[in-house]
């Protein structure tokens, strides 16, 4: 188990670049399975997760060629419809590649997903959205297998909005026989750039509204060549750390327009800024914080809830009450109770709902990583706290933040890693 010993209270300085959005790499990946052809991705992040996507890649017996950011997949060797257990139920992305292979094979069986745990997180919408296509379902409480002698469009509306189901149906129906309309379809960045390299690819996808996807199905698809959009969650983390420790950073590869939300809120709170084209800049403030009325997840283009954790770091130096809520998933106020061990105040009233107050001078201690986000959550805290602190189980973070220490170092925090 590794751990972080962070003596925070630094002030952090200088630039950072922010790589390939995490959750559009490990999609891509996935939809390789689709064509026999070459797909080249670039900007793609040297994480954890996108490790284990590759891993399963090859073990279908998928050829992947890294050459620095840059991934060159061929899936034309491809014969397994069976990833296997152990790296499925490392990753919740593991079951973005049932529409692929359903797609292409007719075949898929493959045990539940594992991942972050931040709620119950079923899979009933993919496995409704397949069978609306024309499969049939076998499901267990180990594994699922789904076959297709011929996917066929369909109307498929979900239950309500999906980030992975609405590209696993994707994935499945741009290879089915037919129209197909997606209602509620999700339509985070990551879910619009995934749109993008299939239609590289050469499916026939349509926006039609907000919410609606339309897809013609066509026989075969491409090769095709693309660069991840950035990782607008790990930009959000970086602004949480600059502004919660009262520094001067650059943040390079930063989309304006996929961050309205997050950038209304720092205003709110008081967090100076300047936006550059591609970059912003969070100024050293003269000023305090101020506590926000809400902070409320959404589906995009709401508060992502992915950010909601890190910015309670912010919340606990701001002055006042603010409101969390956390609608997507009814386990992800956790974290919490860690950032109370290091003197915030924050109470928790239900899985939902917590209420933060500040500013609190926050302390070094030893503390859990719980999750990715609440992990990185926990290392805004210690580098803004005073003192030493101590984040066992570091591990999880490596799954979304490539190189976190050294980045960290490199912008002035005493970040020391230890393996035991
Ligand atoms: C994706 O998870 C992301 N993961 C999550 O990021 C992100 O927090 C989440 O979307 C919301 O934006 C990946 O892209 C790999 P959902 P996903 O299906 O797709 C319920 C991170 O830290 N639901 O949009 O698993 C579900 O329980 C991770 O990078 C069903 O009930 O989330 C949840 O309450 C964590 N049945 C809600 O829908 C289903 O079949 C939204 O989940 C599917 C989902």
């Amino acid at each position: 188990m590794a751990k972080y010993i962070i003596s925070g209270g630094k002030k952090l300085t200088g630039e950072v670049y922010i790589p390939g959005a995490k959750n559009a790499a490990i999609k891509m990946i996935a939809a390789a399975i689709l064509t026999k052809k070459d797909v080249i991705l670039h900007n793609v992040p040297d994480i954890v997760d996108v490790q284990s996507m590759l891993q399963i890649f090859s073990d279908l017996g998928g050829t992947a060629v890294r050459q620095k950011n840059t991934l060159i997949l061929n899936a034309g060797n491809v014969r397994s419809t069976n990833p296997k257990q152990e790296i499925t139920k490392k990753l919740r992305a593991s079951v973005v590649y049932a529409g692929p292979l359903l797609a292409r094979f007719g075949h898929v069986k493959m045990f539940h997903p594992g991942g972050c745990v931040i709620g119950a997180r079923p899979i009933d919408f993919h496995v409704k959205g397949f069978v609306q296509l024309g499969a049939k379902a076998y499901i267990n409480n180990r594994y699922y297998e789904i076959t297709a002698d011929n996917l066929t469009g369909s109307k498929i509306c979900f239950d309500d909005f999906s980030v992975t189901a609405t590209e696993n149906i994707l994935l499945a129906a741009v290879l089915a026989k037919g129209h197909t309309s997606i209602r509620l379809a999700a339509f985070e960045p990551e879910v619009v750039d995934l749109i993008v390299l299939l239609k590289k690819m050469g499916a026939k996808i349509k926006v039609s509204s907000y919410g609606q996807i339309e897809v013609d199905g066509i026989k075969k698809l491409n090769g095709a060549e693309h660069t991840i959009l950035p990782d607008r969650i790990e930009a959000g983390t970086f602004i949480v750390i600059a502004a919660a420790t009262r520094g001067h950073f650059k943040i390079h590869n930063f989309i304006e327009d996929h961050n309205d939300l997050i950038l209304y809120k720092l205003a709110e709170i008081g967090v100076k800024f300047k936006l550059h084209k591609n970059m912003i800049e969070i100024l050293h403030p003269e000023n305090s914080y101020h506590a926000v009325t809400k902070i409320i997840t959404r589906n995009y283009p709401g508060f992502p809830t992915d950010l909601q954790a890190p910015m309670s770091v912010l919340l606990s130096q701001a002055k006042g009450k603010s409101k969390i809520v956390e609608t997507i998933f009814e386990n992800r106020l956790q974290y919490l109770h860690e950032l109370n061990k290091m003197g915030a105040k924050a109470k928790i009233l239900d899985s939902h709902t917590a209420y933060i107050e500040g500013p609190t001078k926050l302390h070094g201690t030893k503390i859990e990583t719980l999750d990715l986000r609440a992990g990185a959550t926990l290392v805004a805290a210690a580098l803004t706290a005073h003192g030493e602190s101590i984040i066992n189980n570091v591990e999880i973070i490596d799954r979304g933040y490539a190189d976190f220490d050294t980045r960290l170092r490199a912008l002035g925090a005493d970040i020391q890693r230890l393996s035991s």
